[in-house]
């Protein structure tokens, strides 16, 4: 590796080890912050202008050699090194590249431990609004979908056991409401990323005459970090925000199981569309369901940048150390993961084919109307244990027989349980036993019908406080 002239380097009298600089190196990750660093030494720049550390002059050549770098950044012209070690010393030497001696004045009053904090701040406010927006697009696509399919009845589940009918539309709303506190924990984060730590120095602030809060509220940060020990030495917003992505992965993981056994050939309820599936090399018949696989299988990593950074963390002294460089992989890598699953689901909702006649079938099989029932016999006067008693060895004679409940003749039922009258059957259909949950959030199509209403509002008025 070129060994160039190190920043730190006067007190050093040997050059850094080859493998040295390149196992402390991480410009190759950390250049994802160039902008949002670009944009934090800006503000720090014409602060330092602004108060007389530099002269105005001063301020504006190094404001201008910055904005250049930005676009070179930008169109890709910028050449990182290795031996620069970070994204903040590649472009402070390009500063000085371009403008000379002056580009050694911007880290004045500044350490790389408050540039980085604040760099990376910015950066997750970015992170958090574009995941906020994927999550919305995507609760937009599972409002449509239950609206489109308002009529679809699908058998609810528990144990992954047939449990009672559920409209299909209710089901896809759980996710939505999953999803929908997903994004409301991203946004509710906002308000501690957007503290600034820029000014906190190495740890312990700085003898310049600083005003933090106007290089604040130049970067949109909504407040400055009352302490700056804390500024530089935390890192629990990007724990925070791990943490979010590990739960709504873990939400998508649970719909991509089920979009998984939902399109195999046993249940047949859906097919996803040929844009998000897979063949076989072996088997030409084949079509596999790899994105909802592999957001599945994703979601283990994300849950282990999570831990990965908890376990950095715990037991870092105060402020600053070094293993926090270690903050931006897996939080980059999270981020995208997240953010990419989102969309795909996004776009390959809307494009399911449901086959509601197979879910219909499944839903009025395996007894899913036993609780329909034991509830008529309750509110004929019988206690419930009795009822499901009662209602318990039905099944039993009608499993022995193999015929449903709705099927056996009323002297059978009758013979086993006198209060049960003609009027059973009416309770028994597949549309009655969804019919009758108009409890609150419960599968009648009236109820779901309140709840698309409510989802309709979220989305248009109220998506982020
Ligand atoms: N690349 C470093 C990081 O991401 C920047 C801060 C380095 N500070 C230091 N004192 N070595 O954490």
């Amino acid at each position: 590796m070129e060994q160039d002239k190190r920043m730190w380097g006067g007190r050093f009298e040997e050059t850094t080890d080859e493998a040295v600089a390149a196992f402390t190196a991480s410009v190759d990750v950390d250049q994802a912050l160039a902008l949002v660093d670009i944009q934090g030494s800006i503000a720090h720049a014409k602060m330092l202008g602004a108060q007389k550390i530099l002269t105005a002059e001063e301020a504006r050549r190094i404001v201008e050699g910055l904005e250049a770098l930005a676009v070179d950044i930008q169109e890709g012209r910028f050449e990182w090194r290795t031996a620069l070690e970070d994204v903040h010393m590649n472009i402070e030497q390009a500063l000085t590249d371009r403008i000379g001696a002056l580009g050694g004045k911007l880290h004045t009053a500044r350490s790389r431990n408050d540039q980085v904090a604040t760099a990376l701040r910015l950066w997750l406010g970015q992170a958090v609004r574009s995941t906020v927006s994927a999550l919305k697009d995507l609760c937009a696509a599972l409002v449509d979908a239950a609206e489109s399919h308002l009529d679809v009845v699908m058998p609810g589940y528990t144990h992954l056991q047939v449990a009672q009918p559920v409209l299909l539309a209710h089901h896809l709303l759980a996710y939505y409401e999953m999803l929908r506190r997903d994004a409301r924990r991203f946004s509710g984060s906002l308000e501690r990323i957007s503290v600034s730590p820029l000014g906190a120095g190495a740890l312990a602030g700085t003898s310049f005459p600083i005003d933090r809060h106007q290089t604040a509220s130049m970067l949109g940060f909504a407040d400055v970090a009352r302490n700056s020990i804390d500024a530089v030495a935390s890192r629990d917003h990007v724990l925070e925000h791990l943490s979010y992505c590990a739960i709504t992965m873990v939400h998508l993981s649970r719909l991509s199981e089920e979009l998984i056994l939902w399109s195999s050939q046993e249940f047949g309820f859906v097919t996803l569309p040929d844009s998000h599936t897979t063949g076989s090399s072996i088997m030409p018949q084949k079509k596999n369901p790899d994105v909802c696989e592999l957001v599945r299988g994703k979601t283990g990593s994300v849950c282990g940048h999570l831990m990965a950074q908890l376990m950095m963390m715990k037991g870092l002294p105060l402020a600053y150390n070094r293993d926090m460089q270690e903050d931006k992989a897996g939080l980059f890598a999270a981020h995208q993961t997240l953010l990419r699953s989102l969309r795909l689901y996004a776009t390959m909702l809307p494009k399911v084919q449901i086959h509601a006649h197979r879910m219909r079938e499944a839903a009025g099989r395996a007894y899913s109307n036993a609780t329909d029932l034991a509830d008529y016999l309750a509110r004929k006067g019988m206690p419930f244990r009795e009822a499901h008693e009662v209602t318990g060895k039905l099944v039993a004679l009608c499993l022995k027989e193999g015929v449903p409940l709705e099927s056996l003749p009323i002297t059978r039922m009758k013979a086993l349980c006198p209060t049960i009258g003609a009027d059973v059957y009416d309770h028994l259909a597949v549309d009655k036993v969804v019919d009758a949950r108009q409890s609150f959030g419960g599968t009648a199509r009236s109820q779901v019908a309140l709840q698309i209403r409510h989802a309709c509002a979220d989305l248009k008025d109220r998506w982020c406080r």
